[in-house]
């Protein structure tokens, strides 16, 4: 029995800290485990631009005497992945909730593996592109479901941090996939392509296999009306007695919001379920609407933020400036800078909280790509000459400061909006849309990945906008954009748990957000409605 009191429902702190059982060394161990799928997603989207590079595959692509793959198969080759992830992302939230988080992560890497087979035994186009669309798929289903269940199951003090383990495992696939296609891309035969695309079925093998050792997320089963199997599960996940106190009374938090949520959302059929993620008020910061905007947006302002522009096309960028005779090292510090400054991220967003990390991460981004944008228009890449045919920048140490500010700005990106993305779509929706929320948010992260992936080379070609690093304008503006969106739009969900978020959302604006402390927990609503 919880202690409240009976008037206003305020409960007694020690209840409030019951909502969530203590975890052993052994719990977090299988929450971190659960990051390894972030391998997927970095190795996958950063072998292509090595890959397509090299002379062995360029040639098998299009023709003995090509140097360079056309520019249809280049943008087919690429943008394939991201209509299969897509796809993939979007599927997944309804296998979540039909069969289980873990069972469609594994299901995910099974589908991964055959596409990974096909890609590694095409010597043309098409099978390539086919086994890309179903590796895409798999990837599509990992990359979701992955954030849901490390949400569901990680305990709330060190959430953030846990989540924010699975972009630091993007960021070690997107570094993996260049130092490997690095070291084959001059192998003159089938070897060059064929083996970084294989590698890849270790990592499958190694989430999926170790994933069938891990428990299903309780709260599934609680969404299912499977109490016994969600006691042992949260038993399993916070490495105590199933039947321990503890669990008891997390279980009950679990399942009385979870009762609330039903009582507040009508019945409805499958079509009526996904419609239910676009229910209420757009102006409610806590209608369905609102938090599914969220996630969506979320996602596609971390992809305006422009990483990825740093990311695909900083070795053809550097290469223009004339100035940096090894661009290809430039862009792997671009790429170790980004692993080596993640693990900050794991302090600062239980520390200062997700509201002030995207805040200030904007902050910094927007700085330094204004910075490199005012120099590349006064003195630095944009003002090059050519002496026998070779491009020289006019001003090489203003080249290197902006190299410098766009490791700066990679510093601030992996600290903050790029954990802090995927922290946040974990923790913003009720039980009753969660998979679907996260599946639509993860599905708008690949489609913003494709957009500016698809749409660069213009902005930056010189048949066309021809940009050059004012396009660094634009990617500052658009975190200037963030600036805003963060301070009105993102709410504070550090340190409480995942009931707790829906309470909080409920109660006050994001602005302010990281003021509000639970007073009452949803076992106790219950128990004060049973008695009245
Ligand atoms: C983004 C990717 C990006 C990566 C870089 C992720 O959070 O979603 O698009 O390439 O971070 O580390």
């Amino acid at each position: 029995m919880s202690k409240q009191d009976t008037e206003t429902g305020v409960v007694a702190a020690e209840t409030l800290d019951r909502v969530e059982a203590p975890v052993t060394w052994r719990a977090y161990a299988i929450c971190v485990f659960a990051s390894f799928g972030g391998i997927f997603f970095g190795y996958d989207s950063g072998y292509i631009g090595g890959v397509q590079g090299m002379d062995y595959f360029i040639k098998m692509i299009s023709g003995p005497d090509a140097t360079e793959l056309l520019s249809w198969q280049s943008s087919l080759i690429v943008s394939i992945l991201s209509v299969g992830t897509f796809c993939g992302a979007l599927i997944a939230g309804d296998l979540a909730d039909y069969f289980g988080r873990r069972f469609t992560i594994v299901l995910g890497c099974a589908v991964f593996i055959v596409g990974v087979i096909l890609q590694t035994a095409s010597a043309g186009l098409v099978l390539l592109v086919v086994g890309r669309a179903v590796a895409g798929l798999g990837v599509g289903f990992v990359s979701a479901v992955i954030v849901l269940y490390m949400s569901e199951i990680a305990p709330k003090k060190v959430r953030g941090a846990i989540v924010s383990g699975y972009q630091f495992c993007i960021t070690i696939g997107l570094l993996l996939a260049a130092c490997v296609t690095y070291g084959t891309e001059n192998f003159d035969n089938a070897g060059s392509y064929r083996i970084p695309i294989a590698l890849q079925i270790l990592w499958a093998l190694i989430l999926g296999i170790g994933l069938m050792f891990l428990p299903e997320s309780p709260r599934y089963f609680i969404k299912k009306g499977k109490v016994e199997e969600a006691r042992k599960a949260l038993g399993r996940v916070r490495g105590q007695d199933p039947n321990s106190h503890y669990v008891e009374a997390e279980l009950n938090e679990i399942r009385a919001n979870h009762e609330y949520e039903k009582r507040m959302t009508p019945e409805t059929g499958y079509i009526g379920s996904w419609l239910l993620c676009f229910s209420g008020s757009v102006g409610l910061a806590s209608s369905n609407v609102r938090k599914t905007l969220l996630g969506i947006s979320l996602q596609m302002m971390q992809q305006w933020t422009g990483v990825n522009f740093v990311f695909y096309y900083s070795t053809i960028f550097l290469k223009g400036t004339g100035a940096v005779s090894n661009p290809f090292l430039m862009s792997l510090i671009f790429t170790l800078v980004n692993v080596l400054s993640t693990p900050f991220s794991f302090w600062f967003v239980e520390r200062f909280g997700r509201r002030s990390m995207l805040l200030w991460g904007a902050i910094g981004m927007a700085v330094c790509e204004f910075i490199v944008a005012a120099i590349g228009v006064t003195v630095g890449f944009n003002h090059t000459h050519v002496v026998n045919g070779v491009t020289i920048a006019n001003n090489i140490s203003a080249v290197n400061a902006q190299i410098a500010f766009i490791a700066i700005y990679i510093f601030f990106f992996a600290t903050t909006w790029g954990p802090g993305a995927w922290v946040l779509i974990g923790e913003i929706f009720p039980l009753s849309i969660r998979s679907r929320g996260v599946a639509l948010s993860t599905a708008s992260n690949w489609f913003w990945n494709f957009i500016i992936g698809f749409i660069t080379p213009y902005l930056v070609g010189s048949q066309y906008a021809n940009m050059q690093s004012g396009v660094f304008f634009l990617w500052g503006a658009l975190c200037a954009l963030c600036i805003v969106y963060a301070y009105f739009l993102v709410p504070e969900t550090k340190g409480l748990t995942l009931e707790q978020v829906d309470q909080m959302l409920d109660e006050v604006s994001p602005r302010k957000s990281a003021a509000w402390k639970p007073t009452t927990t949803f076992a106790s609503m219950e128990e004060k409605q049973t008695t009245a």
